[in-house]
């Protein structure tokens, strides 16, 4: 890791989700395999980085975006030695990672943005090495601009938690998700350092336990006091006076500031808001989708009814997002700072 990004990651001992091999691979922490092994895999095809991402070994809307561009990039050097390195590999390869998973906007996100640095290379008339070496470029940048945005929103959003909060998230939004200190994890670990004397109650998170088996792996290891609850106890946990604060992540945010995150997210929404609990939702800019208007347009990515135990010849339904409305969100916590609503006017102004 360079300089740069190593100086966004927070005083934890931060996880390496991902890094470069030596050769130009793409190593992966196998996040399938938390928290009982830390295994790692090593990418270096199209192929490879789609079954990652697919399989959720990567995962996190912004960590999936860094991934992608990653992959593009170690995939072109080598279909660059192959000498099968031009135009429309790239433009194929592109709409393969984009289709690994449609919710997250990081995704194509990040995608369009190599993309464009190696047409803009292409039509500059660069040779193919050269070519790929801008792809290594706007993958880095866009790693080490996604661990300075999660700093900034864990300082912008460390002062709304009041001493003492007691925290409730779901799915996960560290390190494991985004790089640097997380999102909405990033500002439960920047009100840790400032010792607000927080506590983190986190969901389970269907149906893959992103939250009982990584949230809480990743805060036992900085030392934040935490607990697991099955996803159905948080309504009542809530009832009885022991959530002060929800703070989740988010995929994709719509222009009129619907939010897309796992599914459950809304659940959690609508019990906060019957509580009188804030919900605040931590996001960096590059998860906003201003050519969305509303959440009704975001793709939920249904995921296979395998993963849901049923008995031998039930169906089983499993979308993996949910969409909470703007209304149900009392503050969206950006690398541009903390907005509010009306989210169609204060997300526009972000952007101005
Ligand atoms: O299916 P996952 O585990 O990739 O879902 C991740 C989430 O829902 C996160 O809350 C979201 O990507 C924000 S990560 C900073």
């Amino acid at each position: 890791m360079d300089k740069a990004v190593e100086a966004g990651r927070g005083p934890s001992k931060t996880v390496e989700a991902i890094s470069w091999t030596p050769s130009g691979g793409v190593r992966l922490l196998d996040q399938t395999r938390l928290p009982q092994e830390e295994a790692y895999v090593e990418v270096r095809s199209i192929d490879g980085m789609v079954e990652a991402i697919g399989a959720l070994r990567v995962r996190g809307a912004p960590l999936i975006g860094i991934a992608a561009a990653m992959g593009l990039t170690a995939a072109a050097a080598d279909a660059v030695r192959r000498d099968a390195f031009e135009p429309q590999w790239m433009q194929d390869g592109v709409r393969r990672l984009a289709a690994a998973r449609p919710t997250a906007v990081n995704l194509t996100w990040a995608l369009e943005r190599v993309a464009r640095a190696a047409k803009d290379a292409f039509d500059h008339g660069d040779d193919p090495s050269t070519v790929v070496e801008a792809l290594r470029a706007e993958a880095n940048d866009i790693w080490r601009e996604e661990v300075e945005r999660c700093r900034t929103i864990g300082e912008a959003g460390a002062p709304l938690l009041p001493k003492g909060a007691r925290i409730l998230t779901h799915c996960n939004t560290g390190a494991l998700a985004a790089a640097g200190i997380g999102t909405a994890l990033g500002i439960v670990r920047v009100a840790h350092e400032r010792d607000r004397s927080i506590h983190v109650t986190s969901c389970e998170t269907r149906p893959l336990n992103q939250g009982a088996r990584l949230t809480t792996w990743e805060l036992v290891r900085d030392g934040i006091p935490c607990r697991a609850i099955v996803d159905s106890a948080a309504a009542w946990l809530m009832a009885r006076g022991e959530i002060d604060v929800v703070l989740v992540g988010a995929d994709r945010v719509a222009a009129n500031g619907d939010v897309a995150n796992k599914i459950g997210t809304y659940a959690l929404a609508v019990a906060a808001r019957q509580h009188g609990i804030p919900f605040y939702v931590a996001i960096p800019c590059s998860t906003i989708d201003m050519d969305v208007a509303g959440g009704a347009e975001i793709p939920i990515e249904v995921r296979s009814g395998g993963e849901i135990l049923t008995a031998p010849g039930a169906e089983a339904h499993n979308p993996a997002f949910d969409v909470t409305p703007a209304e149900l969100v009392t503050a969206i916590v950006t690398d541009r700072g903390v907005i509010e609503a009306p989210y169609d006017l204060s997300l526009r102004r972000l952007f101005d």
